[in-house]
Order: structure tokens, then sequence, then C-alpha cells
């Protein structure tokens, strides 16, 4: 049973994931390989979790148990000695994360399950340096991951089903929307998604097709608001009317192929669209401070679940 848990790395993506556990009621030790990191971290799941009592999403009498449950550590012996499962969230990278694993197995108890935040890594390579690969794991979160359901489960080749099912449990419990990978692909399902939509907006900044802010008003005002209630395939069964999906493949489904022939393939971004991007988005950033852009973001986004939960 998963009652202790470890946070490994306590960045962006890593204070985010305490607040989301303390939240839940589960004590959540944190450390970091840079102790200022590691306090900041702290610092910033507590505001976490003052911001999720102020948007009505965690009731206030639970604010203090919650806070309590953060309790920041100084060594990876403090961590791992008692904890049931380890979210780690530490640099995209193979190596570091290796010699990380390395020295992980040194405390963690041997049943403790130790699940990853990477983005896109393969877990096969990942869990080769570990005694006790079988309990191991991707647990990919969307930033940020105390608001956002999906948690992309996938297994390595040596990760026992065991171990699957007990996190996607886990996670089921604490209100999460798991989901299953049956073979690891660089980048998994959603970032693959992501990177082929993102490439393709930075090809149309970058051959002038539109403005930078056009291209993301299209996005979010057009397709961006269908795709909070339903996925590409059940949008498109329906975009064929009473004819479903085959109708709409046949048909609309058709024509994409001349979209595709015209669109860029590159897998390097060119420097163009690189340098485009970024001053594209200083309007943006005139219209609200980045603190203010993440509040305005995270009250919509705990708005925008309570509606489709109704
Ligand atoms: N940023 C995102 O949007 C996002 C979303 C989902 C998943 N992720 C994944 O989460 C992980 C962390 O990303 P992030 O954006 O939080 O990065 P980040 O740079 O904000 O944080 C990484 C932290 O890891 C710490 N660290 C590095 N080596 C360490 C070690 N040996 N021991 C302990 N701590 C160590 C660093 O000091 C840093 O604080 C990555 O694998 C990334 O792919 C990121």
């Amino acid at each position: 049973m998963i009652q202790q848990i470890a946070i490994l790395g306590c960045g962006l993506i890593g204070s985010s994931w305490a607040s989301f556990f303390a939240s839940k009621g589960f004590r959540s030790k944190l450390y970091d390989i840079d102790t200022a990191t590691c306090q900041r971290g702290t610092e910033q799941a507590r505001e976490n979790l003052h911001r999720l009592v102020e948007l009505k999403s965690l009731p206030e009498e639970q604010l203090s148990d919650a806070i309590s449950n953060l309790i920041p550590v100084h060594s990876l012996e403090e961590l791992l000695g008692d904890c049931d499962y380890v979210q780690e969230s530490v640099l995209e990278d193979y190596e570091i994360k290796a010699k990380l694993y390395r020295d992980m197995e040194t405390f963690l108890p041997t049943d403790a399950i130790i699940a990853s935040s990477s983005s896109g890594l393969l877990v096969s390579q990942m869990q080769q340096v570990l005694e006790y690969p079988q309990r191991s794991l991707i647990a990919h979160p969307f930033n940020p991951p105390h608001l956002i359901p999906l948690v992309e489960l996938v297994p390595g080749k040596q990760t026992t089903v065991e171990t699957l099912e007990t996190v996607r449990e886990f996670f089921l419990q604490l209100g999460k929307q798991p989901v299953l990978l049956k073979k690891e692909v660089p980048g998994h399902i959603a970032n693959r998604l992501a990177a082929a939509l993102w490439r393709e907006a930075l090809a149309l900044l970058d051959d002038d097709v539109a403005s930078l802010e056009d291209i993301d008003t299209a996005l979010c005002t057009g397709p961006g608001l269908r795709w909070a209630l339903m996925g590409q395939h059940l949008i498109y069964e329906l975009g064929g009317g009473s004819g479903g999906y085959e109708k709409f493949i046949e048909t609309i489904g058709c024509s994409f192929s001349s979209y595709w022939e015209d669109m860029q393939t590159w897998t390097q971004i060119p420097e163009s669209a690189k340098k485009k991007a970024i001053s594209g988005t200083t309007p943006l950033m005139e219209k609200r401070t980045r603190e203010e852009w993440i509040a305005w973001r995270d009250e919509k986004l705990i708005k925008i679940q309570q509606v489709i939960e109704e």
C-alpha cells in the first residue's frame, strides 16, 4: 500500500507533484540536489495549496494538514529510507537519471515503486541500471500536475504488470486520469501529439502565414475548446455526420493529404522559427506578468474541469 511519498527533484514539476500528493493527504518528503531549490520548491508547493483553497479546489479545513504533509529533507537517505513511492522529477537526461537510480537503490526499500515524470525518455533504458527494475515505470504528468488530471503510465521491458496495476489504481483513487501505453515510444502519447502540432505552429509562424497571436487564437478558440471534451478520433467520428468516421476519412480526411504534403517535416527547429517564436510572445507577456498568466491559467483550468464534471 502506498502511504509515504518521496518527491525527488523540486523544480517546476516536482514542487507541483508535492502539492498534489500533500493535498490528497499523503506525507510527501521533498529532496533536491540543490538545497535552495528544495526550499523554493517546498515554498512553491505551499503556495499551490493556498491557491487551491482560494480556488475552492481544496477545503480550507484541510489546508494546515496538507501543508504539514510537505517535509523537505536534506539527503537521499532521509528521503527514501521509509518511502513506498518515489516520484522522480529530475532533469530530462539519461545519464543524470541513471546515476541517481543507482544511488537511490542503496536506501530505497526493495518493494518501493520508482515512477519517473520523464516527458519522453524510454523507461527500459532507465531501468537497466536498477537491481530491482520490475518496480519502475514512467508516470508522466502534464504541467501543472496538481491541476491537470492526465498521467501517462509507461511500462518498460522489465516492469511487472503488478507494478503497473498498483500505480494505475493509486492514481485512480486520487482522482487522476491514468492512460496506459502498451509499448514505449519517445514522447509517450500526449507529447508526440504536442510535438506534431508544435512543429506546425512554428512552421506557420516561420513561413509568415499568420502572427503568433493569431496562430494561438486559432488553436484555443477552435479545436482547443473541443479537445477539453473529446479527443481527435471522436471529434472526427462526429465530423462525418450520420456517416461517422468512415465518411469523414473518405471525404474530408482525403483532402488532408494535400495539407500533409505541404507541411514541414524538419526534426530540428530552424533558427529563424526560433527567433520569431521567442520575440513573438513579447506582446502576450506585456498583457500580463508571468505570475498573472499562471494564476489566470490555473483558475480557468479548475473551472473547465468543474464544468466537465457537471
Ligand atoms: N516542464 C514540464 O512542462 C514537464 C512536464 C511533464 C514532465 N516533465 C518532466 O519532469 C522532469 C523535471 O522537469 P522540470 O521541468 O521540473 O525540470 P526543472 O529543471 O524545473 O527541475 C529539475 C530539478 O532536478 C534537480 N536535480 C537534478 N539532478 C538531481 C539529482 N541528482 N538529485 C536530486 N535532484 C536533482 C535540479 O536541481 C532541479 O531542481 C523531467 O524529466 C521532465 O521531462 C516536465
